[in-house]
């Protein structure tokens, strides 16, 4: 491993301390506000690390914009309503979604923008994609203001910390990260845990919890059991619950070993959808699905809009348009492993594509 700044901090903060836990680790590989991976790089789109479905087709945000316009007029028509974002990336998905809308004129006058996002160098980015829409940033969801919601985020769940446990002979075990005898970065067994509430895998499991995810699920669910509003995840995990080590590192489109190159690579977990559920639920929330992402997408209307947006365009558009689109369904691709939740408050419509 080659001695960057970052490595060299962690080693420090491992020396001192002891072995990190996984999520410490994410925390600071993703966040260091100096060398961490999103103070450093702009890592989304085909000159990044890794392409979203925001940025395959714009077809994708714009049946997310008509799915808020439709549960927008069966829910009331509040105006204003929060349009919030969490994890926007370049603001993709945010203007499709919002061109979109405005086919519907009296929720796109009604639309407020909000979006949540921890890094500078995106917002940055979102606010040269965006600024016709005068979004306001948060940190948090916490200063998004109580009004009526309508929330999405693709690919943000992935991206919080995880902590992670191996099943031993004598019970569960943090897995941490220490330092081996060449002071590289390496995987160990940290402290035996007495009080967690984890499933009776087989022994050598891996099992995973993302606390942040579920302090969201939490704030979320309450927040729409009082104020009404849906919100819409749009993730790759898997749904029932199921032991493995999802950890990954992603460098320019490639498979990158996760303690390699802290800071110069992504790191990302795959979400646990009925852990998600299940808190936004205890908090309040209805919760719909997930079904995948291929389903939600044919049920809105994918087909039909493609075809449309590649009438009349030369054969090498046609062509890349449907190769985006095949893209986002085919089960081999993004079809199957992503999957759409939905949240909504207790009185509200069954969002389409959920019945
Ligand atoms: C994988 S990218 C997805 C970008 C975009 N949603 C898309 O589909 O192209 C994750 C996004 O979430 C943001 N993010 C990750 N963790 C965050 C956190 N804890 N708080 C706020 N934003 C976060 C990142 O900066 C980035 O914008």
């Amino acid at each position: 491993m080659s001695a960057t700044p970052l490595l060299e901090h962690l080693r420090g903060l491992i020396r001192a301390g002891g072995p990190l836990t996984v999520e410490h680790y994410m925390e600071v590989a993703l966040w260091h506000p100096q060398w961490g991976y999103y103070a450093t790089h702009s890592p989304v789109g085909a000159r990044g690390d890794f392409v979203t479905a925001p940025e395959i087709s714009q077809v994708f945000g714009e049946l997310i914009g008509l799915w808020l316009a439709d549960l927008w007029q069966r829910s009331g028509a509040p105006d204003p309503v929060i349009v919030c974002e969490l994890g926007p990336g370049k603001g993709t998905l945010m203007a499709d979604l919002l061109r979109a809308a405005a086919t519907v004129p009296a929720f796109r006058r009604a639309i407020r923008v909000h979006l949540v996002e921890a890094s500078t160098t995106l917002r940055a980015v979102q606010a040269d994609a965006l600024h016709a829409a005068t979004p306001t940033w948060h940190e948090s969801l916490m200063t998004v203001p109580a009004n009526p919601l309508l929330l999405v985020a693709n690919e943000f769940l992935d991206a919080l910390p995880i902590r992670q446990f191996k099943c031993q002979a004598d019970g569960w075990h943090e897995r941490c990260v220490g330092l081996d005898a060449r002071g590289d970065l390496t995987f160990v067994h940290g402290p035996k845990l007495s009080v967690e509430n984890l499933a009776a895998w087989p022994a050598g499991s891996v099992a995973e919890h993302r606390p942040a995810a579920r302090t969201l699920a939490r704030d979320l669910g309450r927040r729409l059991a009082q104020h009404g509003g849906a919100a819409l995840f749009i993730d790759y995990g898997y749904f029932p619950p199921a032991p493995g080590d999802t950890l990954q590192a992603v460098v320019r489109h490639q498979r990158h070993a996760p303690l390699r190159d802290p800071g110069a690579a992504d790191l990302t977990a795959h979400v646990d959808f009925a852990d998600f559920t299940a808190a936004a639920a205890a908090a309040g929330a209805r919760t719909w699905g997930p079904i995948s992402q291929a389903r939600f997408l044919k049920a809105l209307g994918i087909d039909v809009r493609v075809r449309r947006l590649a009438a009349g365009k030369d054969a090498q558009q046609q062509a890349q348009i449907e190769s985006g689109c095949r893209r986002l369904l085919d089960e081999t691709q993004m079809g199957t492993l992503f999957k759409a939740l939905a949240l909504t408050g207790r009185d509200a419509p069954t969002p389409a594509g959920f019945d």
